[in-house]
Order: C-alpha cells, then sequence, then structure tokens
C-alpha cells in the first residue's frame, strides 16, 4: 500500500499544521472543519505559515505554492473516501473522537489507517468503535508541527506490524524523527513534560520564585528554549489542564493533579497566547 491521499481532521492550530507538512511532503491533503469560518481561518494558517517557511528560506515559493495547491478544504467527512491515511486533529473530547473514528471507518476503504493526533486520550477506545483495530494508532506532532522534528506513535495492542510499518515510512517521507509508546495517557512527552509543567505552577503559586525568574532559571540554567510558564502560556492553559486531568484520572497519581491556579486561570478564560493572556500579555 502506497500513501498518496491524507484527510485532516481539524483544521486549528494542530491540523493545519499537520495538512502543511503533509502538502510539503508531496501528499494531496483534504482537511476538514465544522464550518465555513473555522476552515477558512485554518487555510489561513496555512497559507501564513508557507509564506512564513518562504521568509525564512525554508521553502521556495514556487514549493509553497505547490503545496498550497495541494490542500484542499471540505466541510463533510463523506469526501475523505479515496483517503489512504486520516489523522484526526479535533477537539480532545472522546466522545466526539469516537464518534468520527464511527463514521470514517464506514466511510475509508479498506487498506486506510486512521490515526489520531490526541496529547492523551486513549487509542484503543477510539479503535474500538471501527472494524479496523489493527489499522488504528497515535500520530502525536508538536507545536509548531512544522518546526518541531518528533512525531510521538503510539501502538496499541491491536496495532499490527504493518500499520507501524507503513506509519514510519509515512513520518520519514515528511522528514520526522520518531519515537514509539504504548497506548497509556501522555505517552513519553506529556507524561514527563505535564507533571514538571504543573510543578512551575505549584512553585510559582507558593511564591518560591517571580514567574520571570522561574522561566529565566530554566531557559539559561538548562538550555531549553522556553521557560515552564511561557511554554504553558504556548500551548495553552486549558490543554495542559485537560491532559493533567485525563493522567489524574487514569493513574490517580498527585503528581499529575492540577494546582488550583491552574484551574482557576483556565475558568478565568486565561489560557496563553490564543486568549492575548495567560501567565504573561500578548495584547
Ligand atoms: N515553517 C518552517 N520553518 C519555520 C517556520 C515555518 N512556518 N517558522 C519558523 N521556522 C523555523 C525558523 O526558520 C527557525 O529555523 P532555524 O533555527 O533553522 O533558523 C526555527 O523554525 C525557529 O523559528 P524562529 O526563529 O521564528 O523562532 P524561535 O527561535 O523564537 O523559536 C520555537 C520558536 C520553535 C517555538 C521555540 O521557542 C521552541 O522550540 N519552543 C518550544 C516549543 C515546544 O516545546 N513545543 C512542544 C509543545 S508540547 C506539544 O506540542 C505536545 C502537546 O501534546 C501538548
Amino acid at each position: 500500500m502506497e500513501i498518496g491521499k491524507v484527510g485532516v481532521v481539524g483544521c486549528g492550530l494542530m491540523g493545519s499544521g499537520i495538512a502543511e507538512v503533509c502538502a510539503r511532503a508531496g501528499y494531496e491533503v483534504i482537511v476538514r472543519e465544522v464550518n465555513d469560518k473555522l476552515l477558512q481561518k485554518g487555510l489561513g494558517h496555512i497559507k501564513n505559515s508557507l509564506a512564513k517557511a518562504v521568509a525564512r528560506g525554508k521553502a521556495t515559493q514556487n514549493q509553497a505554492d505547490q503545496a498550497l495547491a495541494r490542500v484542499r478544504g471540505a466541510l463533510n467527512l463523506k469526501n475523505f473516501a479515496d483517503c489512504d491515511l486520516v489523522v484526526e486533529a479535533a477537539i480532545e473530547n472522546i466522545a466526539v473522537k469516537k464518534e468520527i473514528f464511527a463514521e470514517l471507518d464506514r466511510i475509508l476503504p479498506p487498506h486506510a489507517i486512521l490515526a489520531s493526533n490526541t496529547s492523551s486520550l486513549c487509542l484503543t477506545e477510539m479503535a474500538s468503535v471501527t472494524q479496523r483495530g489493527d489499522k488504528v494508532l497515535g500520530i502525536h506532532f508538536f507545536n509548531p508541527v512544522p518546526v518541531m522534528p518528533l512525531i510521538e506513535f503510539v501502538r496499541t495492542i491491536l496495532t499490527s506490524d504493518e500499520t507501524m510499518e507503513l506509519a514510519h515510512q509515512f513520518g520519514a517521507s515528511l522528514g520526522k524523527t520518531m519515537v514509539t509508546a504504548k497506548d497509556t495517557p501522555g505517552f513519553i512527552v506529556n507524561r514527563l513534560l505535564i507533571p514538571y509543567i504543573l510543578d512551575a505552577v505549584r512553585i510559582y503559586e507558593d511564591g518560591l520564585a517571580s514567574k520571570e525568574d522561574i522561566d529565566t532559571a530554566i531557559k539559561l540554567g538548562l538550555n531549553h528554549p522556553m521557560g515552564p510558564l511561557t511554554l504553558l502560556d504556548f500551548v495553552g492553559l486549558d490543554t495542559c489542564l485537560f491532559i493533567a486531568d485525563a493522567m489524574y484520572e487514569e493513574y490517580k497519581d498527585p503528581r499529575y493533579a492540577a494546582p488550583p491556579l491552574l484551574r482557576r486561570m483556565v475558568l478565568a478564560g486565561h489560557l496563553g497566547r490564543k486568549t492575548g493572556k495567560g501567565f504573561y500579555d500578548y495584547e
């Protein structure tokens, strides 16, 4: 089986990035959003990111134009009938994901691989609503997708060797480096990242140091590109809280329990960069 056409469900921050890297690697891409406004916004993200890649010398204008021409928008999953691989990057809600997986299972050709970009939800549960458990896996990208070199594969007890092999060929064609984890909440990266981020909020809440000093300490003391609170604003406080809650629900380990400040900031709508305010102001 050769992958020629890729479907992406969701054209938000992650979906648009996934669609972009697939189009740049030469795949025909179809990306679905729930309404035209969100679709146009997502396609706009792809256009802007490609323009940035050209400005930074990562692509020629011609390559960017060709990549953009390979991306088609859709509002209905019925348009995914000729996809060889689909990456679902819709909201982090298991009920929504199961609905999408069940629908795609009916629409896709029998050979197609069905993947989710989930950062914490159970892949086996998504596979359970399909008749193709052997072709279901997690393909977890990192934000910003065109820049971050890693893909984390999540293999369930149902995923076949053949699916893993095809996923590796696909990841390599995108120019990414790949690691594989079992289907447990957080996989590798978030299993380590989330307790670290939660501890950063805890020490800030405890008054150990200012937010600027916490971030500077990690940036310059450990050579990380961003300190933990800047990274939290970058990823989104709601996203991190969601992942922490999912991990706590599964493991019941206090390391994954969200500190009160994080939950209150999310309730207050201080979600980070996307709302213009998180630990820092972006307006
Ligand atoms: N397309 C291609 N390349 C691009 C690009 C684009 N649209 N935009 C930027 N780049 C390239 C630049 O050319 C540059 O490459 P170079 O180093 O070879 O010159 C590189 O990307 C960095 O770009 P910038 O100079 O514009 O930006 P910064 O140096 O300020 O870095 C950053 C920005 C990459 C976001 C950096 O701050 C960083 O790595 N931060 C940490 C990000 C991180 O940890 N992400 C993971 C979050 S966790 C996650 O996603 C998992 C989820 O489940 C929670």
